[in-house]
């Protein structure tokens, strides 16, 4: 049965691949985006995916713009927190803004984007949340203190929420992507990004399609017995 379902950052990036493998699963789609309207417009024109635009780290426009999907597409039954941004130093380079904004963005909007949609999951008795961790909170990564320790923040916000919530039918779980085919991936320096893709036993980077396809497997109706589990969809990369 198809429901209504959120991605965060849903126009660009793993949150493309995952809006659209979740429209193809049979899901109303709402794309959440923030900076490219022009994009994000051509995605619209492009594949019939409304997109919506607000600040996820903002909890008043979270709740604004899940109302706007909600009046517009029905309840919200899977919410896909996949917004995020980097904004790598080394720890003795990092400013104050590079600290709060990644973890503002990153953790803080799972405060901002769950909350509105928690209360109407319980009630109905089912909802899938599925937040987007990184291989990065696993292991640690050199020039990443803020992104490792805002994602490795949503692999323990992941565990709480699913206790809470276990008994209603709402499930929550993260995925936690290695080094993909990506714009963000893309924006690393080249000689940092040809030594860490070096390192990776399945001899490639991670494709978008294999986050979504896992992302899709966890929105299930079927999958409802899973709960509080982070998927690594690493290569092989690091194994938790
Ligand atoms: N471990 C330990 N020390 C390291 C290091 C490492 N891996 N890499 C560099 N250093 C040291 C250097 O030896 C150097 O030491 P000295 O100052 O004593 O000479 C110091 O750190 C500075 O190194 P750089 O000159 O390379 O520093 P920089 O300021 O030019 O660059 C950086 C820093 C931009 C953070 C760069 O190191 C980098 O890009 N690192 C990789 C970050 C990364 O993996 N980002 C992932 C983005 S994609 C993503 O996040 C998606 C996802 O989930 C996977």
């Amino acid at each position: 049965m198809g429901r209504t379902a959120i991605v965060t950052g849903g126009t660009r990036g793993l949150g493309k691949a995952i809006a659209l493998a979740l429209r193809e699963a049979g899901h109303q789609v709402a794309a959440n985006y923030l900076y490219d309207e022009e994009e994000a417009h051509a995605f619209q024109r492009e594949h019939g995916i409304a997109v919506y635009r607000w600040d996820v780290s903002d909890f008043a426009a979270c709740c604004e713009g899940v109302a706007r999907v909600e009046a517009e597409l029905g309840p919200v039954g899977v919410l896909v927190n996949n917004a995020g941004i980097t904004a790598d130093a080394m720890f003795h380079k990092m400013s104050e803004e590079q600290w709060w904004s990644v973890i503002q963005t990153n953790l803080g909007s799972m405060f901002a984007m769950t909350r509105p949609v928690i209360e109407g999951m319980r009630a109905r008795g089912f909802g899938r949340i599925v937040n987007i961790s990184s291989i990065n909170a696993r292991k640690g990564q050199a020039g990443q203190c803020n992104y490792a320790a805002a994602k490795a923040g949503i692999i323990g916000f992941t565990k709480s929420l699913a206790l809470e919530n276990a008994a209603r039918n709402v499930t929550v779980n993260a995925v936690a992507p290695g080094y993909c085919d990506t714009p963000m991936v893309a924006a690393m320096r080249p000689d940092v990004l040809a030594a860490i893709t070096a390192g990776i036993p399945a001899g490639r980077m991670g494709a978008s399609a294999d986050i979504a396809r896992t992302v899709v497997f966890l929105a299930d109706e079927a999958a409802g017995f899973i709960t509080g589990a982070t998927f690594d969809v690493n290569g092989g990369q690091y194994l938790a």
